[in-house]
């Protein structure tokens, strides 16, 4: 961001930005979840993280696309919102000592990650398809849906399992 001029003008520049900011977010996301992974006790939450990772890689892949279908050059902006989610998960998570607790912080944590995914790219999509790019938008559409269907997992294991055995924890 400038100091001296501002630098988003145009609708097609704040998609620009945005489209910065979650590229920066979901770099972040990789190097975060292989703590998740090997924090999480229960072999079900284990196995959702280590296949997020993977779809992860994808969502970096697939915004690398639509930077090159968008004639620009691969590159993130710096996005505090996600780096404060990661913070705080970490100041909470090392407070935890019980696992099946842990597992519970963890959900919630990768949820808070999932709901600011699910903002950036439902927003990025209406402005890709505002700005006449439907072809961006589909792009971004395999992500959002991934994103949509990881928040609904983690919440199926929550309420499945998960917060159940926690409230036994004394
Ligand atoms: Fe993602
Ligand atoms: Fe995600």
């Amino acid at each position: 961001m400038g100091i001296f001029s501002k630098d988003i003008r145009t609708m097609d520049d704040l998609f620009v930005h945005t489209l910065r900011d979650v590229y920066y977010a979901e770099n972040r996301i990789v190097k975060a979840l292989p703590e998740m992974i090997e924090k999480a006790g229960d072999p079900q939450l284990k196995r959702a993280f280590k296949a997020h990772l993977g779809e992860t890689e994808t969502h970096i892949a697939r915004l690398q696309q639509v930077f090159r279908m968008h004639g620009l050059e691969v590159r993130g902006v710096d996005c505090p919102a996600i780096d404060g989610i990661i913070e705080e998960t970490d100041d909470v998570v090392g407070e935890v000592d019980d696992p099946t607790v842990l597992d519970a912080a963890l959900i919630a944590a990768a949820q808070a990650v999932e709901h600011y995914e699910i903002t950036r790219y439902g927003t990025l999509i209406a402005w890709a398809r505002q700005l006449g790019r439907t072809d961006c938008a589909s792009v971004l559409q395999t992500t959002l849906d991934e994103e949509k269907a990881t928040d609904l997992a983690l919440t199926a294991m929550a309420e499945g399992s998960v917060n159940q055995k926690a409230r036994a924890a004394r």
